[in-house]
């Protein structure tokens, strides 16, 4: 199978290529398909029929049916995107602390677009990784059979016609230089210390060092946001605190502070970074 060239970058990701590039290797088992609807679909099903452990890795070139949050779709044209799912099976984290596995992965990926891309990258809260401001990558969790299973869609070579909304960027747009089978095994590295750190502190995230660093590259806290709630209302506030539960609290012109689990959030003023 080829490997990508700054000529190609849409080329094939050749899994023996990320496997080769893993420190240390052996943590992940990398699978790759050409196309399939879902990668979570499809790590979410062999997980509720038990042909899934830790540290099975699900790479396509091209989703039919991408899952985006809040049920909505993801899209990417062939080989343009990093698409991948991980299962993650980790008995020592609590189930009401699982629920941050979204911004593990995020952590992530902001630490193996620094590393591999020479890109600094922000999370918008809960998990959308930003480059500029604008949307780079999003991220969707889920239970499936005991397993955690947490996957990515990475805007790598898109350009600005095929990106699917004007407030979203890519890789290349955004002067990043990775191939993405580079990019997988740097986010792959990075999660698998992170996982240790969470099953050591047994799923607490301060003592685990997980919102600590979550704090230090959100560029949620801090801002003016307003966050659109499922009920369709809009909140506006100053962020200021992303809480050991993983809920945004705002605070609101009239000094009340409420906290949210679930909403979109709409960065309103920012630092010129997030
Ligand atoms: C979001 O809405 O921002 C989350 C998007 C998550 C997309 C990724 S692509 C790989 C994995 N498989 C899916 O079906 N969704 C996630």
């Amino acid at each position: 199978m080829s490997t990508a060239t700054p000529d190609d970058p849409r080329a094939p990701i050749d899994p023996a290529d990320v496997v080769a590039r893993l420190a240390p290797p052996g943590r992940w088992t990398i699978d790759w398909t050409a196309q399939t609807g879902s990668t979570n679909a499809d790590l979410a099903a062999r997980a509720e029929s038990g042909r899934v452990g830790q540290g099975q890795v699900l790479v396509t070139e091209e989703q039919t049916a991408g899952r985006g949050r809040a049920g909505r779709d993801w899209h990417c044209p062939p080989g343009a995107g990093l698409m991948f799912s991980v299962a993650l099976d980790l008995p020592a984290v609590p189930m009401d602390r699982r629920g941050w596995v979204g911004a593990v992965l995020g952590l992530s990926i902001v630490a193996g677009l620094r590393r591999s891309a020479a890109v600094d990258a922000t999370l918008k809260w809960p998990n959308d990784v930003l480059i500029g401001g604008a949307k780079c990558a999003g991220i969707l969790g889920e239970v499936a059979g005991g397993l955690l299973i947490v996957g990515s869609g990475i805007n790598v070579s898109l350009t600005r016609q095929e990106l699917p909304r004007a407030d979203a960027t890519s890789l290349t747009l955004s002067g990043g230089v990775a191939d993405r089978a580079t990019l997988l095994a740097a986010i792959l590295d990075e999660l698998a210390q992170w996982c240790d750190r969470w099953t050591a502190a047994a799923g607490d995230v301060d003592v685990a060092g997980i919102r600590p660093a979550y704090l230090s590259v959100c560029s949620t806290v801090g801002a003016q946001v307003r966050v659109l709630l499922p009920t369709e209302h809009w909140v506006f506030g100053e962020a200021v605190d992303v809480d050991a539960g993983g809920a945004l609290t705002v605070r609101e012109a009239s000094g009340a502070r409420r906290s949210f689990t679930v909403g979109d959030v709409v960065h309103v003023r920012t630092s010129p970074t997030g």
